[in-house]
């Protein structure tokens, strides 16, 4: 359903009315999202490159290196006692060259994807939990995507789809802490999903909000399709791969106790995930190894991506 819908006013309350919702809430929502800044300059070219396997060393230092604040980010992150060089790196080139080339990029992507939305104190879920969700999703869905040999383009934007799959919920605890407050309290006593409470009091389900982040930051449309239907695979007309790999990559994480975004209901792979997967208890159990080897640089990630 959500998967469909144009970007206006009148169509989302149409695509969301199986609850009454409120017009004022619509309106506000639809002004605080007018308001979200652009994707970073940065963020924008770093898409864009995603999948070129033209792009060469010196064009991502250059890119990155456009935006001074994020390339010291960046350049502090390889510096951090989790990689433990000896000596210190201090140029991007450098970093490239001993880290990996995707390494660095998702880096630079997650620091510039993340300096708009700022850690609050406030927030209804605690936004530690929630990046660490985030960034283990992007990480499974990438060891996932891999093991599936799914193009390198899908492989890397794999990795940003999952980093943002929940983005429409943190938007919606930033600017409406109150009524997400009692969203969550709804759904934990009714245990029904999160997207259902989010409707009746924040004017609109995670997945619709996280995709009109997406479009309004010109993501790719599979990252925009994913976002937008990572609780409803079968609605995936396109880009089926992405979504599905996200969705098994949300539950992965999820099972794997990293991270936590709220939800009361235990995570489930939708079917249509499972055949396509061919997902074995095995395979599924060597993915969550993996991901739980590499949970430490996602937490050394967030840690420097939000400037804790
Ligand atoms: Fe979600
Ligand atoms: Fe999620």
């Amino acid at each position: 359903m959500h998967g469909k819908v144009k970007v206006t006013a009148s169509a989302m309350s149409s695509a969301i009315s199986t609850e009454a919702i409120p017009d004022e809430l619509q309106i506000v929502l639809e002004r605080e999202l007018m308001d979200l800044p652009p994707l970073p300059l940065v963020a924008s070219r770093l898409v864009e490159a995603l999948g070129d396997t033209e792009t060469a060393v010196s064009d991502l230092s250059r890119l990155i290196g456009m935006d001074q604040g994020i390339a010291a980010k960046v350049l502090r992150l390889v510096n951090s006692s989790y990689y433990g060089f000896a000596r210190q790196v201090t140029t991007l080139g450098h970093a490239i060259v001993i880290l990996g080339f995707n390494t660095v990029r998702n880096l630079a992507l997650a620091v510039a994807t993340l300096e708009n939305f700022p850690i609050s104190k406030q927030a209804p879920i605690d936004l530690n939990h929630f990046w660490e969700h985030s960034i283990g999703v992007a990480v499974c869905a990438q060891i996932m995507a891999r093991r599936k040999r799914l193009p390198v383009k899908v492989v890397e934007e794999a990795f940003l789809a999952g980093l943002l799959h929940d983005i429409g919920k943190m938007f919606l605890c930033q600017h409406f802490p109150e009524n997400y407050r009692a969203a969550l309290e709804d759904a934990w006593a009714e245990k029904v999903p999160i997207s259902v409470t989010e409707e009746r009091h924040c004017g609109a389900a995670h997945t619709l909000v996280g995709r009109r982040i997406a479009e309004r930051w010109n993501l790719p449309p599979a990252l925009v399709m994913t976002i937008s239907l990572h609780h409803n695979v079968a609605q995936a007309q396109s880009n089926f791969e992405m979504v599905a790999v996200v969705n098994a990559a949300d539950a992965l994480t999820r099972a794997t106790k990293i991270g936590f975004v709220g939800d009361p209901l235990p995570p489930t792979l939708s079917p249509e995930v499972v055949s396509w997967l061919q997902a074995d208890a095995k395979m599924l159990q060597e993915v969550q190894e993996e991901l739980k080897t590499r949970v430490q640089e996602a937490r050394e990630f967030l840690k420097l991506a939000t400037g804790k």
